[in-house]
């Protein structure tokens, strides 16, 4: 059922995702680190879960991968991803409709790179170590595997402010673990996109991994915003300074 209202709220907000350049916080403080862990891309098949209107996706053509294939829950969303890459794509680009924890229908056997840009936070915690099984059991040797999560601190440690939080509505750090903390992020054009988030500790991330039956410890980069952040646009960014925002997880397979 929840998985339903997350559906719907991207149907309903799937023009505030549409864009073709960098506009949401996390595109400047988030998807460039996905694409710097995740390079080299030349030739490389990739599975992006959780794909929303194929921004993170194009941007991983762009870059040389010889195939992308997309899944999401929202259908207005992948209508997007479908749309953007009909009209030129530099490799082959799919988009399917589905629900992460019950999608078995890829097009390949296996995949040289999957990422989770901000999907995974849509998943309980007993759904998320059974999309990381999937996705492990198509992750092709010496392959490797990126999410990107809000950081598991921040609805605890930042006010409910411009340019992004999470509202823990007073639910403590572990009794909120599989409830949904609603929040906003904001774009360089002044618009809110509402968001949500099902709270997870930083142990849940590693014990889904390991139960999903990853053996290799993750490189974890906590992210922030940055000096060249506050070059390119200091009122936008200067709200979010010294907060841990978002964390990407790599993990890369024998
Ligand atoms: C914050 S958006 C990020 C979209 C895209 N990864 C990006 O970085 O631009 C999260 C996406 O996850 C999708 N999503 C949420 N729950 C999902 C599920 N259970 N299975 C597949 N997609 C899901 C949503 O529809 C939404 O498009």
């Amino acid at each position: 059922m929840q998985a339903d209202s997350f559906a719907g709220m991207f149907d309903r907000n799937a023009d505030q995702w549409a864009r073709q350049e960098p506009m949401i916080l996390s595109d400047f403080t988030a998807r460039p680190i996905v694409l710097q862990e995740l390079a080299p891309v030349t030739g490389k098949h990739v599975l992006d879960m959780g794909c929303g209107e194929g921004y993170v996706a194009r941007l991983v053509a762009q870059a040389g991968a010889e195939s992308v294939f997309g899944i999401d829950i929202s259908s207005e969303m992948v209508g997007r991803a479908q749309q953007a890459a009909a009209s030129g794509a530099p490799c082959p680009m799919t988009f399917e409709s589905g629900n992460a924890t019950n999608f078995q229908d890829f097009p390949r056997e296996q995949f040289d790179r999957v990422i989770a840009v901000f999907m995974v936070s849509y998943l309980t915690c007993a759904e998320m170590t059974t999309v990381f099984r999937t996705l492990r059991s198509h992750l092709a040797p010496g392959g490797r595997f990126i999410f990107t999560v809000p950081h598991p601190f921040l609805p605890y440690i930042r006010p409910l402010e411009k340019p992004v939080y999470f509202d823990s509505k007073g639910r403590d750090y572990f009794a909120g673990v599989d409830e949904s903390y609603e929040g906003c992020i904001w774009r360089r054009d002044g618009k809110a996109v509402p968001v949500s988030y099902m709270h997870k500790t930083f142990a849940d991330y590693f014990n889904a991994l390991a139960a999903a039956g990853f053996q290799t410890l993750p490189k974890i980069i906590e992210l922030k915003v940055s000096e060249e952040h506050l070059a390119l646009d200091r009122a936008f960014f200067e709200g979010a300074v010294g907060y841990p925002l978002q964390v990407l997880f790599r993990i890369d397979v024998q």
